[in-house]
């Protein structure tokens, strides 16, 4: 019987929200916790939690308390990364997920002040005190979430993204970027799914971190696609921005179709990966899923 993954999805969206809402805290001082929680809330495709959870899941775990933590946290990263993209000395955007954007909503620096507080929260939610996550499970996705999100990953991928506007890369140097803004987080999902699930050998690990690092790249790919084919009603941001900004893509490298064929290669290479963990299939059917969902997405 084919796999169900919205039968799949459902439950784990809904304790993804459930969680995201309980930590998120209104309380925050003079309407910090308003404007987190406006950039948290409500939308999203949620695609990094839903990765930490199917990855746990697919190594065998049942108890998913860590790993409920660890998505959140991935989440909330994803957030304030987005926060301080959109801000006027970045892409100076004003729509994401069909809302005006925080700084739009709250000003610029309330906007800079939510993107910090959920980067520090995202590592609160890592290690709590009662007992509940191991310290060596802790430490392990402490240091994942920080690489994954610092110089060497997504902050450093940013850094790239805005010093090359106007520049041709190669697609050597493109891909680099891409890897780092967006593919660290994603990869670093896969990572902490694994740290968070039961114990696999190093083979298995390596096959999942090859899928997390193939799936990364592919989802921006895509994203630089449907910046060029949707419409920003269907997509909650502005279409057509990266053309209008001058930004490298791949669509502005190798072109629609060539991009298009980029993401289904790596889509393939994506299951393959999977494949190479030698897990029984029912076990990868929902990071099978989903991966299909980053390549047929349409926002
Ligand atoms: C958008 O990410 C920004 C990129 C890293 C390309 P998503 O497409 O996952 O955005 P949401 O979370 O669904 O809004
Ligand atoms: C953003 O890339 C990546 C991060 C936020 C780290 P984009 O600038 O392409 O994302 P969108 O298109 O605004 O969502
Ligand atoms: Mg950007
Ligand atoms: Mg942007
Ligand atoms: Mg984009």
């Amino acid at each position: 019987m084919a796999f169900d993954l919205q039968g799949w999805m459902q439950p784990h969206l809904l304790q993804i929200e459930q969680a995201l809402t309980e930590w998120v805290d209104p309380k925050a001082p003079a309407g910090l916790g308003e404007a987190m929680r406006y950039a948290v809330l409500d939308g999203g495709k949620r695609l990094r939690p839903l990765l930490v959870l199917a990855t746990a899941e697919a190594t065998g775990a049942h108890t998913l308390d860590a790993a409920l933590r660890a998505a959140c946290a991935l989440e909330l990263i994803h957030a304030y990364s987005l926060v301080h993209d959109d801000m006027p000395c970045m892409d100076n955007d004003v729509l994401r997920r069909g809302k005006p954007t925080v700084h739009v909503q709250f000003g610029q620096a309330q906007a800079l002040l939510a993107g910090d507080a959920l980067q520090a929260l995202s590592f609160e939610l890592l290690t709590p005190q009662d007992g509940s996550v191991p310290p060596a499970v802790q430490a392990t996705c402490v240091g994942l979430l920080a690489r994954a999100s610092g110089y060497w990953g997504m902050a450093g991928g940013q850094a790239i993204d805005l010093a090359s506007v106007g520049e041709r890369l190669t697609e050597a140097q493109l891909r680099q970027m891409h890897r780092l803004k967006t593919g660290a987080l994603l990869l670093c999902s896969v990572q902490m799914g694994v740290a968070c699930g039961d114990a696999v050998s190093d083979s298995i690990r390596l096959a999942f971190e090859r899928f997390g690092e193939v799936l990364g790249l592919a989802f921006q790919v895509v994203d630089d696609i449907l910046d060029v084919t949707a419409d920003s009603t269907t997509l909650g941001k502005t279409a057509g921005k990266d053309a209008a900004a001058d930004k490298p893509t791949y669509v502005a490298l190798m072109g629609l179709q060539a991009a298009q064929r980029y993401a289904d290669q790596l889509t393939q290479e994506a299951m393959q990966a999977l494949g190479d963990t030698g897990l029984p299939p029912e076990r990868l059917a929902a990071l099978q899923g989903l991966a299909s969902m980053v390549v047929n997405r349409n926002r």
